[in-house]
């Protein structure tokens, strides 16, 4: 970033604070406010970070007025058309698109390290039956840094780059083996002649009972899919691994926590809640009704699927999307879908509605994804995996980026204290367990006392078989 020897003045009282302005190749000029607490004492106030760019990078870049979306200078529709999902990867994780040669070196590298450690699938099995399969995604990822010791060295560039080959090659492997385990069906052990999507699809489809063959419009649009959510800049997720990985955390534990921030519903979680809600609407003439829910403020219902932080325009992705979901349904001969018609009609509504153009409220790309992941036969719980599988890449990509940053450092915001120091003082029931405590009239006493008196940092309590599974009142019972 250029140092464009413009300055950003702030006036605090009777101190003139002077501040240079960095100017990036695209997007707004930022003020460096890297030594603003050191010259004024003042931190800067951006929950949410709104108006904050926490680091440099060249992976992605976007406008969200315009409703543009590159990678590494790229036009998203134009790669989501053009090239397939390996090669994106290598554009996102080496800075250019591959030569012949060097995909097929790529490919070759990533096919050859899709089996995971056959210890893993017993890794497997510690989880509930029908845990769903981001639950299991966040513990078996964070675990590959136990089984994979040999590509944790952050500061060695050659483990780094084992690490994320290994990564993106095993994230299908372990979000289908997530799925299989939920479903109770065998793992299907990845096949070396597959691409990288029809493989993904095999895993999660095929029974060892049959045959099974992979569809080539499908594995298109699994394709397409995962290009499309591949990487998109300083989003929850990936924030979350440059802040994870910035204290020199291994990659795997890194990733993991990435995983576990996609998944709200506010982010990765977003396709599998818009799905739900559009067979929630059920028949376009309940539309009105969910409209002005959504506008309602003592409602906490939102249009999944709607809104985006950085785009106030078209989301160019969303546009692809429902391209690719015209011409899946059409190409499996189910255009009537039902769902597909309260999605367009929802949007048709929402588009025309004052309080959405006013917000600038448009469809984002989780709100035609689902309908295909629907179509091809994935359940709604492996909608956010799906994401996750994609999104390893740019997770990848950059984090790399970031360890290869000589300007790295930890990630430490500052905060706003809303109440005095040191004015709360210690609760009676605290005061009691350490007068308890002192007290010399028998261990009994204590120990009832300091029960009674941290009863307050206990988990409610179950009713049930001690060490059972026990029941929540109102809940329903959970399996055994
Ligand atoms: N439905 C109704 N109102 C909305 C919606 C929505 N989907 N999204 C935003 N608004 C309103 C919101 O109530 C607020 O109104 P006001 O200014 O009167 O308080 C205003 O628009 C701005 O919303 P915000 O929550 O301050 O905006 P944000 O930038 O913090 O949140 C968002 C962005 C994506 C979390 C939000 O739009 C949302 O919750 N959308 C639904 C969930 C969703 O589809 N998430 C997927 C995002 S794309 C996939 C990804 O990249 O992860």
């Amino acid at each position: 970033m250029a140092d464009t020897g413009k300055t950003a003045k702030l006036i605090l009282d009777d101190k003139t604070v002077e501040l240079p302005v960095l100017s990036p190749t695209a997007g707004p000029d930022v003020v460096d406010i890297r030594k603003l607490y050191a010259q004024a004492g003042v931190f800067t106030y951006d929950p949410g970070y709104t108006s904050t760019a926490s680091c440099d990078s060249a992976i992605t870049y976007i406008d969200g007025d315009k409703g543009e979306l590159l990678h590494r200078g790229y036009p998203i529709d134009q790669l989501a058309v053009k090239s397939h999902f390996l090669e994106v990867c290598y554009l996102l994780l080496y800075g250019e698109l591959p030569t012949a040669d060097e995909l097929e070196d790529f490919e070759s590298r990533v096919t050859h390290h899709t089996m995971i450690h056959e210890q893993m699938h017993n890794f497997f099995r510690g989880f509930r039956r029908d845990a769903h399969p981001m639950a299991t995604m966040v513990g078996v990822v964070g675990a590959m840094s136990a089984f994979y010791h040999d590509s944790t060295d952050i500061t060695d560039p050659w483990q780094r780059e084992v690490a994320s080959i290994r990564l993106i090659a095993k994230m299908p492997t372990i979000a289908a083996m997530a799925y299989k385990y939920s479903i109770g069906q065998p793992d299907i052990y990845p096949r070396n002649d597959l691409d990288y999507s029809s493989n993904f699809l095999r895993m999660c489809f095929a029974v060892p009972a049959e045959d099974y063959e992979v569809n080539p419009i499908l594995s298109r649009a699994m394709d397409r899919i995962f290009i499309l959510h591949a990487d998109h800049e300083q989003n929850a997720s990936t924030s979350t691994v440059r802040l994870a990985s910035s204290s020199g955390a291994n990659p795997f534990a890194c990733i993991a926590a990435g995983i576990a921030c996609l998944w709200g519903p506010a982010h990765g979680g977003a396709n599998q809640a818009c799905l739900e809600m559009l067979r929630e609407i059920g028949t376009v003439d309940r539309i009105p009704e969910y409209i002005k829910r959504a506008k309602d403020k003592s409602d906490p219902f939102r249009l999944m699927g709607f809104g985006h932080r950085v785009y106030k325009n078209f989301d160019p992705r969303a546009k692809v999307m429902k391209q690719s979901a015209d011409e899946v349904l059409d190409l499996l001969g189910i255009e009537n879908n039902e769902t597909l018609k309260v999605a367009k009609e929802l949007e048709r509504i929402a588009l025309e509605d004052e309080y959405f153009i006013e917000k600038k409220l448009y469809p984002n790309v989780d709100f035609y994804s689902g309908i295909i992941l629907d179509a091809m036969g994935f359940p709604t719980s492996m909608f956010t995996p799906i994401f996750a599988v994609a999104r390893t890449v740019g997770w990848v990509s950059q984090w790399k980026e970031m360890i290869a940053d000589p300007q790295m450092k930890i990630g430490r915001p500052r905060q706003l204290i809303p109440v005095t120091p040191g004015a709360i003082t210690w609760t009676w029931k605290t005061a009691d367990a350490v007068r308890c405590a002192q007290s010399i009239s028998g261990q009994k006493k204590m120990r009832g006392g300091r029960r009674a008196a941290l009863s307050h940092l206990r988990p409610p309590r179950l009713s049930g078989p001690r060490n059972g599974p026990g029941v929540f009142p109102g809940r329903p019972a959970p399996l055994p």
